[in-house]
Order: structure tokens, then C-alpha cells, then sequence
């Protein structure tokens, strides 16, 4: 196997420049640990950016993986596909949600929410509503239409024209919504907490306003909860806490436990807006990336995950409450296991002296410290996590 050094070589060399990697290359995971070919070992409490639910290589998600890889690994959505139909199901079961589109990323997932809103408001209501209600600072994906959603002017950088019937509205002002509707619009577009961000929670009556606010209008509620579905936040889904059901929903990240996968959930009279060939993904809904998610779900129900998640969650919120004695520290928040401190000095710093100290942290929003450990993180970890983050940040000025 190749060193780390001649990984962070040969990446520069043949891979295109899109990300600003850590000279870390992790070859090997189990649990909450992975190593690199030199076998340093990473605690980690970026788990690919909430992809990794249960952890790395969960028995059960390898063994769900090698098993279908064994008897069908691709076939095309021309025919009826075994896992993709018992994961609907199990989605289906346990949410809003009447009917899936499986796609392969989160990106795909609000991508396909949009143009269903789109298609089903003609359907419904005649041409020209159109028109999508998004927040600043919030983020839905890198295709040209998730960019264009994306509140954050410096993702749009270098893409202009980008794509037409978006507008922004400060997240958590349930007034500038009101004042965005129009007959055009279509839809509002929102995540649960604004991860990448920075772990931005909104005021308590937010999601339940907005719900009411879109059914007085008559237009659509997505909910993007690619980063906050999946039990992330102690409920399968972060609206959940909120009591309201939106018309749609964008999931990715940890449904396949690692597998890549994304999906949209809708209600039947929404969902049927779509007909055969109106949308469509190769991949899509694959039975690898299915069966993994199939096995997710059965583990976060087996091994009661999601009570783990609101205790680990709260426990984790109270021990690094101790950073608040750093008058750099401006404001720890969180909701489950996305938890977000933020700084008043770059946080990237932290997140390399972290990575020297053999733990894997992230930063969201340059100043926010972000940590979305999986569901399975333990006590020990979270105090080491911690403790770890007090020496370092004692040698911050
Ligand atoms: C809320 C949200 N939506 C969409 C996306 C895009 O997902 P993907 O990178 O899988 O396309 C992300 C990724 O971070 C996200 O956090």
C-alpha cells in the first residue's frame, strides 16, 4: 500500500484541486476509529461529514454489503430492484412519507425535491408558480440549481448565470417568508439547523410556522435534511422535534451508512407528480447503496440508536460547556450529535493541532467547530474529544 506521503503526492498530482485535503490518509476504519497505512491511529468525530451514522464498517452494513455484492450488484431501474422496494417500504413505514425517489448524493436529492415542487405546482395550479423560497447562510448542494439555493454568495463564485427563480431570506425570520410569497412561488426550502453553516438552530416555532405559513399559502414545505436526518439529532428526523410534517423531504448522508445514496420522500398526491420518465439516475436507488440502507435502519432500531443519540447528545453538550472559559469561545449549540462551537478567531488551527493530537474535528463556516461523531460514541470518547480541546485551545491567544 502507498505511504500518507506519497498519497498526498500522487493526490496533487492526478486529482483536480476542488478540496484543501489534510495531509491525512485514513485507509481503515472500525467504530469511531480509522488508521492510516503508517497505522496512526484518528479518533473521529467528523464520520465523513455525518455519512458515517453507525460508524465505520458496522458488522452488520458489511455484512448487508458483501452479501447483495455477492448476488446482484447493478441493475437497471427498468426492473423491479429488491433492496431499493424493502428500503422504500422501511422509509415509508417509519416517516410522513408515502412514496421514495432513491438518488445517489444530497445534492440529487434536493435537486429532484425542486423539480418535483416545480412539476406539481403546474399540475396543481396552472402555469407560473415557479419560484423557490430559500434561506441565507444555508446549504443544498453543488449541481447548478442546489448552488443557486445555496445562501452562500461565495459557493456561487466563477458560476454565474446561475439558475433562475431563487430568492434568500434571513433563516429563522418566519416574516420575511411571508413578505417572500408571491403567486409565483412554489415552495420553501429549508434545513431543520443549518449545518454547513455553522449548526445555526432556529427559534423553537420556526419549523411549525413555516408550516402553517405555506399551508395559508398553499405552496410547498421541502425540508433538507441530508445533514440532519438519520437519527443525527436524537429523532430520525430533526422535524420530528417540531411535531410538523413537510411535504417533501431530502435525506442522504448516513442512509447508507457510508454507501453513497440520497433520497427524496413526499406524500402520494405530491409524489405522483412525477411520471415514468420525468426523472430518472442510473445509480439511483442501486442495490448495494439499498441493502446498506436497509441495515442502517435496522441497526439504529436494534441497538436503539436514537436514545443513545439524545443521551450521548446531552451528555456531550454539557462537557463542552467547559470550553466556555476561553473568551474566544462565543456560543456552544447543538441538537443531539451535531454539535457546533463557535469562535471569534479561525477555527482551522484548532482542527490541525486536533489532528496532531490524533482526532479528526471539522470546521464549518471558518469559525464554527463542528462535531458530528456517529450515533455509537461513547462517554470515553466525548472526554477525551474534550479534554483534547481544552489543551489545545490554552494555546490559542
Ligand atoms: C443540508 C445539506 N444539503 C445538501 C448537501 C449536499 O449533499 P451532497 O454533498 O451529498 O451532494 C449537504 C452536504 O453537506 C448538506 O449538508
Amino acid at each position: 500500500m502507498d505511504s500518507t506521503e506519497q498519497l498526498i503526492k500522487d493526490g496533487g498530482q492526478y486529482l483536480m484541486p476542488t478540496y484543501a485535503r489534510y495531509p491525512v490518509a485514513p485507509v481503515r476504519g472500525q467504530g469511531m476509529r480509522v488508521w492510516d497505512p503508517e497505522g496512526r491511529e484518528y479518533l473521529d468525530f467528523v464520520a465523513g461529514v455525518a455519512v458515517n451514522i453507525l460508524g465505520h464498517c458496522h458488522p452488520k452494513v458489511v455484512a448487508a454489503i458483501q452479501d447483495q455484492a455477492a448476488r446482484l450488484i447493478h441493475i437497471s431501474n427498468y426492473y423491479q430492484i429488491e433492496p431499493q422496494v424493502r428500503l422504500a417500504r422501511l422509509l415509508a413505514e417509519r416517516t410522513f412519507a408515502d412514496q421514495v425517489f432513491f438518488c445517489n448524493s444530497g445534492a440529487e436529492a434536493v435537486e429532484a425535491s425542486l423539480k418535483l415542487a416545480r412539476r406539481h405546482m403546474k399540475a396543481a395550479r396552472g402555469k407560473g408558480r415557479h419560484q423557490f423560497i430559500a434561506t441565507h447562510n444555508s446549504f443544498h448542494g453543488r449541481t447548478l440549481a442546489t448552488l443557486t439555493a445555496t445562501g452562500q454568495p461565495k459557493f456561487w463564485e466563477g458560476y454565474d448565470p446561475l439558475a433562475p427563480g431563487f430568492v434568500h431570506v434571513p433563516y429563522g425570520d418566519l416574516l420575511a417568508v411571508e413578505q417572500a410569497v408571491t403567486e409565483e412561488t412554489a415552495a420553501v426550502l429549508v434545513e431543520p439547523i443549518q449545518g454547513e453553516g455553522g449548526v445555526v438552530i432556529p427559534p423553537p416555532d420556526y419549523l411549525s410556522g413555516l408550516r402553517a405559513l405555506c399551508d395559508r399559502h398553499g405552496i410547498l414545505l421541502i425540508l433538507d435534511e441530508v445533514q440532519t436526518g438519520m437519527g443525527r439529532t436524537g429523532r430520525l428526523f430533526a422535524h420530528e422535534h417540531a411535531g410538523i410534517a413537510p411535504d417533501r423531504r431530502a435525506v442522504a448522508k448516513g442512509l447508507g451508512g457510508g454507501a453513497a445514496i440520497g433520497a427524496l420522500l413526499a406524500k402520494r398526491e405530491i409524489a405522483q407528480s412525477f411520471g415514468p420518465g420525468s426523472h430518472g439516475s442510473t445509480f439511483g436507488g442501486n442495490p448495494l447503496a439499498c441493502a446498506a440502507g436497509a441495515a442502517v435502519l435496522q441497526v439504529i432500531d436494534e441497538e436503539h440508536l436514537l436514545e443513545r443519540c439524545q443521551k450521548m447528545g446531552t451528555y456531550f453538550l454539557q462537557q463542552i460547556q467547559r470550553l466556555r472559559r476561553f473568551p474566544f469561545v462565543k456560543e456552544i449549540r447543538g441538537l443531539g450529535l451535531l454539535i457546533g462551537v463557535e469562535l471569534s478567531v479561525p477555527g482551522k488551527p484548532v482542527v490541525e493541532a486536533c489532528l496532531r493530537e490524533g482526532i479528526l474535528i471539522n470546521v464549518a463556516s471558518d469559525r464554527v467547530l463542528r462535531f458530528m461523531p456517529p450515533l455509537i460514541v461513547g462517554e470515553g470518547e466525548i472526554n477525551r474529544l474534550v479534554e483534547t480541546l481544552e489543551r489545545v485551545l490554552s494555546g490559542i491567544s
